[in-house]
């Protein structure tokens, strides 16, 4: 494994970890070299096994640990990776520079949930799926539905902004934080915005830590805003002979149907039939061009049935080969069983990757993408399956090599292909990442960003991280 610290930063040496266990007790810092592996991986695709390794990991149990170790690590100048669950699809979790993993898993508490003011306060290592279900038995909704949210972590979430299924109505996560406590990377602490509702006292600080990536703060607590817990949900499926008529519909539904769905998600042919074969399934009109899953909730039957007919009544003006309406528990998860299995089914192939994508287009562009798409991966000899959140503009596009033989250089066809691909995202007015965030992609952020821009997103960092300590290397680094 080559070395990847540079001579900017100091190693943890054995006096190192004598110091953090200082700070943390002796079970808080670890450098077995097994949990050293586990700690410095994510989920990206493909993987980045054995390229980065953290030399320590830390698990704080507080604000005040973590604000220690930010001291300490600043005045060391040794770097520090934060974590959440490491189900992130960009490396911004893993420790390029090595140094320090940051686990936050020790910080699980949801502190408060104040039903006046309809929010939540948690630590960052809850997992997203119990703050749901918390807020759920307060008869509130937390909206923020990453697709991992049975296992990532809210604070990862945040660090990454993450989307997910429910983005078109309800935002993604920082649409959801009203406030936050941050740890900067010499070891103050910040407390931004809070349970109010409005505030322009001073810039939006909030704003720019979410998504950032870990790379300006450790988010240490995250005050979230709750919702009325809709009533009645409802899920369709609707196969459409076409990708192009399916992307109308997304825009013929919001315009005409006056209605914005909960959901719009989407699976091309190929993902319905990688499924189908995957799971040993068969699927209605899986050699239909795409497939949609709309949902609407509402507080009320007798309204959300009326948009579910308005929404059909369009999906058949727009060509729908089929409308599925799934009312009750079982047949909705019979339907987002097959948006699941289009995802899980890319970690257990065996089939070799080129490069799995996040891009996210205008919604009024995705037409033309899936026009141009075809010629550009057979100029690369690739193949691909394309599905997700349509409704957003998002598109998860896994590309693999045509016919891959041994020997052959994956990793520089990747490389063009991802440039052109890229390029014509650009033009359509779309860019690198819609959720998954740019992580370890960030040799391609030049390609969408101006060369001014990218000035200020490092002057931004040099503000926060002036000795470059916080997740160096991601973003556009
Ligand atoms: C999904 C993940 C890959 O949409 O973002 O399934
Ligand atoms: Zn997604």
């Amino acid at each position: 494994m080559a070395d990847k610290r540079t001579s900017a930063y100091n190693p943890v040496t054995g006096e190192v970890l004598t110091d953090l266990a200082r700070i943390l007790g002796p079970s808080g810092v670890s450098s077995d070299p097994e949990k050293r592996t586990a700690y410095s991986l994510d989920d990206t695709l493909p993987r980045f096994e054995g390229e980065y390794l953290a030399e320590a990991i830390c698990f704080p149990e507080s604000t005040e640990q973590v604000s220690r170790v930010m001291k300490y690590a600043n005045d060391n100048r040794i770097p520090v990776t934060p974590r959440g669950a490491g189900t992130g699809l960009s490396g911004g979790a893993v420790p390029f520079r090595g140094g320090i993993a940051l686990a936050t898993e020790r910080m699980n508490n949801i502190l408060e949930i104040d039903m006046a003011n309809r929010t939540l306060t948690t630590e960052p290592g809850v997992v997203t799926a119990e703050i749901t279900k918390f807020a759920k038995g307060a008869n509130l909704l937390y909206a923020g539905d990453p697709c991992s949210g049975d296992i990532s972590f809210i604070g990862g979430n945040v660090a990454e902004n993450a989307g997910g299924n429910k983005v078109i109505k309800y935002g993604a996560t920082g649409a959801h934080v009203l406030g936050l406590e941050a740890v900067l990377p010499d070891g103050s602490v910040v407390t931004l915005g809070g349970k109010r509702r409005k505030d322009v006292t001073g810039y939006d600080l909030i704003r720019l830590i979410v998504g950032s990536e870990g790379t300006l703060a450790v988010v240490t607590k995250i005050i979230l805003n709750l919702l009325p817990l809709p009533k009645c949900v409802t899920d369709m499926l609707v196969p459409m002979p076409t990708i192009e008529s399916a992307t109308n519909l997304v825009s013929a539904i919001t315009t005409m149907g006056g209605v914005i769905p909960t959901s719009v998600e989407f699976m091309d042919r190929k993902s319905i039939q990688n499924v189908e074969e995957y799971a040993s399934m068969s699927i209605p009109f899986s050699d239909a061009g795409a497939q949609l899953i709309i949902q609407l909730d509402g507080m009320d039957r007798k309204s959300l049935w009326n948009d579910v007919e308005r929404v059909g009544d369009i999906c058949a003006a727009e060509g729908a080969l089929e409308v599925f309406v799934a009312e009750d528990r079982n047949a909705r998860d019979r339907v987002w069983r097959i948006r699941r299995l289009v995802a899980e089914e890319e970690w257990t192939g065996s089939m070799p990757l080129l490069s799995k994508e996040d891009i996210v287009i205008p919604v009024g562009g995705i037409s033309d993408f899936f026009k141009l798409l075809p010629e550009i991966s057979q100029r690369h000899r690739a193949i691909y399956n394309a599905y997700g959140h349509i409704g957003d503009g998002n598109i998860h596009l896994t590309l693999f090599p045509e016919a891959a033989e041994s020997g052959d250089d994956l990793a520089a066809s990747a490389e063009s292909l991802r440039r052109e691909l890229y390029e014509a995202v650009r033009e359509l007015g779309g860019t690198l990442s819609g959720e998954h965030g740019v992580g370890l992609k960030k040799k391609y952020t030049g390609i969408f960003l101006s060369k001014a821009h990218i000035a200020l997103i490092k002057r931004v960092k040099a503000a926060f991280d002036p000795n470059n300590i916080l997740n160096p290397g991601k973003i556009v680094e």
